[in-house]
């Protein structure tokens, strides 16, 4: 009975998430995992658990005492090839919530396939084991059907993608990841030459200039679902590896890019979510999105916008405010509605401490009180007011009773990311969106260049690639700062799941960006020379977009992380605790790669 060779057990009839009522009366042969067992001294009771599901087997030494034997010494997660009749449970013990809760197995032929030791941590949904020790046996958290339902969805967006591209007239075309450096900002890893004494690759953070040089080869759409590896700080939703649906296409404008990556992304969430369509996406320009949200990837779910009072504030007595404006800056605030009350200087604090890891000092705020109170504001700085500003400011905002204001003051930057993150925050804990709601968008109209703040030169804000749009052409020469790029980002509920941009395919607005940013010819011919050169050879008009694949599934199946919908992803320390990596490597293999051990840490110090 335990003989393991014997071939016609691995023959399954049926997996364990299939059976119902009218299975009843059938003989079947099922494969699985035992996820619980009930010894009752008589009957014993297996849950036994596949991919598919979990079905209840029963062992009833009046229909094999040779099995009923075998049945005491099962234990958590031994494989089993299990036959028996199909029986229907009796009424009261049919279970609702499972679909193969109407039935069970009474077995009369049992192998183990395999035993298992002791698991470190159940494998049962309600397992609570730290992060840390399912990373570890990342293997075993995958068993878990919820962990193991997001690798499946994952599968499933993937392929909803190639089909929708495919449809689109898209080939899956290959680029290689031992490359060279790129322009496009991130920390890149390196990979030593063996064969080239002193050189190193660089693995890819993005197919960016391959894809545009298979236009130039004349490949009309292409796209890879293809591995970007950065080094970066790690997020929940950045991981140092990372996969990206990475698309371009010819003879296109913007316009027919948002067009085309729109239908390809209704298409995959029509196909994930059974037939439910998404609206047309909104389309928001990069400036109304920093004024309104704060941000350039808003949550769209709820209103909550911010509101400049910075011209009613700039002659007020409150310094913090009136210096912001005198030096350059803003103020800005957000009005919630209806929750003064629920506010108290504890929760106040709380808010104040977030924002101000964005670099403002404080928030400042102000509870609307009821027109028989004494004043207008209950606040600290209501002091600093005339009525005639508090009226002023109260107006603006349409800021009714029970309203709390909270306001930033400083730089433009920090004022609008720490309002931002408050106003994200306040999402969330007011419950001020249905957390099943998607809400895609399209940011457009980003500037070409942003200004390292350091130096005061301008930089490429997404790469020296991207075409200006064609009405700010003219302000290369006159105000470059000013000019907007044709580029873009797919947004949905807070997150940037998508950018691209129509490039440069004209050789003298090349040279003019490059100028620009500072690029000398000689550094450009070194560092990209190949597509410079590739560009003068006929380069049709392109362009393109790639997609966040970790990102996109993360949002579709409601996951908290990116880590949680990667199958064996790094910790925040980019490292992995189940294959121990990064580790050291043997003198000789870097003797093969020409390296000499010479290793400092982060303080400089020799290791
Ligand atoms: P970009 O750098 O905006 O564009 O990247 C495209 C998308 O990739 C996702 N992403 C990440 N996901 C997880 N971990 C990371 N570390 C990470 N970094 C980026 C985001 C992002 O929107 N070559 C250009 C695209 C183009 O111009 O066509 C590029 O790589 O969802
Ligand atoms: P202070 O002048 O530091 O005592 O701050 C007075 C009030 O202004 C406190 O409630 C601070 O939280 C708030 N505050 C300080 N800096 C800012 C700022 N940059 N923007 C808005 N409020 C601030």
């Amino acid at each position: 009975m335990e003989n393991q060779s014997n071939q016609k057990w691995h023959n399954r009839s049926h997996t364990c998430g299939e059976l119902t009522e009218g299975h009843g009366g059938s003989v079947v042969n099922l494969l699985g995992w035992v996820l619980k067992r009930r010894d009752h001294g008589q009957l014993i009771f297996i849950d036994l658990r596949d991919q598919f599901g979990v079905t209840q087997i029963v062992i009833d030494p009046a229909v094999s005492s040779q099995v009923h034997d075998l049945g005491h010494s099962l234990r958590h997660e031994y494989v089993l090839a299990v036959q028996g009749k199909v029986v229907l449970r009796p009424q009261e013990m049919v279970n609702k919530d499972m679909k193969t809760g109407a039935i069970e197995v009474l077995v009369d032929n049992l192998v183990v396939l395999n035993k298992s030791e002791p698991l470190p941590f159940s494998v049962s949904d309600m397992s609570d084991a730290s992060e840390s020790l399912r990373l570890k046996y990342r293997y075993l958290d995958l068993r878990r059907t919820t962990m193991k339902q997001k690798i499946l969805d994952r599968s499933k967006i993937t392929s909803l993608a190639r089909r929708a591209l495919e449809e689109f007239g898209f080939s899956d075309l290959e680029t290689p990841f031992l490359y060279k450096s790129t322009p496009e900002g991130a920390r890149e890893f390196l990979v030593p030459s063996r064969v080239n004494p002193g050189q190193f690759y660089a693995l890819p953070q993005s197919p960016q200039l391959f894809k545009q040089l298979f236009m130039v080869s004349g490949f009309d759409r292409y796209y890879q679902i293809v591995k970007c590896f950065r080094d970066e700080d790690l997020r929940a939703d950045r991981q140092p590896e990372f996969t990206q649906i990475d698309c371009e296409m010819s003879f296109v404008n913007e316009e027919m890019i948002l067009k085309t990556f729109e239908s390809v992304i209704q298409k995959v969430f029509n196909g994930f979510f059974s037939g439910q369509s998404l609206g047309s996406f909104q389309r928001i320009t990069y400036h109304d999105a920093m004024e309104n949200y704060g941000c350039d990837k808003p949550d769209l779910r709820f209103d909550l916008k911010l509101q400049d009072v910075g011209s009613l504030v700039k002659d007020c007595q409150f310094q913090v405010f009136s210096q912001a404006q005198s030096l350059g800056g803003i103020v800005n605030c957000l009005v919630v509605k209806n929750c003064a009350s629920k506010y108290s200087r504890k929760k106040i604090d709380q808010l104040t401490d977030l924002a101000k890891n964005y670099g403002v000092k404080g928030l400042a705020w102000a509870k609307k009180q009821s027109e028989t109170a004494a004043s207008s504001w209950q606040s600290p700085i209501a002091k600093f007011f005339t009525d005639a500003e508090i009226n002023q400011i109260n107006d603006k905002c349409d800021v009714q009773d029970n309203d709390l204001i909270l306001f930033s003051a400083g730089p433009y930057e920090a004022v609008k990311s720490s309002l931002s993150a408050v106003r994200n925050f306040l999402g969330k804990e007011l419950n001020l969106y249905n957390s099943l709601d998607f809400k895609f968008a399209w940011v457009v109209e980003f500037p070409l260049f942003e200004k390292d703040l350091q130096s005061g030169r301008l930089m490429a804000r997404h790469h020296p690639f991207c075409m200006p749009r064609e009405e700010d052409l003219d302000l290369l020469e006159s105000n470059p700062e000013q000019a907007r790029a044709a580029a873009y980002d797919l947004v949905c509920n807070g997150y940037e799941i998508g950018g691209g941009s129509v490039r440069v395919h004209n050789p003298n607005i090349q040279q003019k960006i490059f100028e620009l940013i500072g690029l000398s010819e000689e550094e450009a011919q070194k560092k990209f020379g190949f597509l410079l050169q590739a560009l003068k050879y006929g380069a049709p008009p392109h362009g393109g977009i790639a997609f966040g694949l970790d990102r996109l599934v993360m949002i579709l199946t409601h996951s908290e992380a990116i880590r949680d919908v990667i199958p064996f992803p790094k910790t925040q320390k980019a490292t992995c605790l189940m294959t121990d990596a990064p580790s050291q490597v043997g003198d000789d293999q870097l003797r093969d790669l020409h390296i000499k051990k010479y290793i400092i840490d982060f303080d400089g110090q020799d290791l």
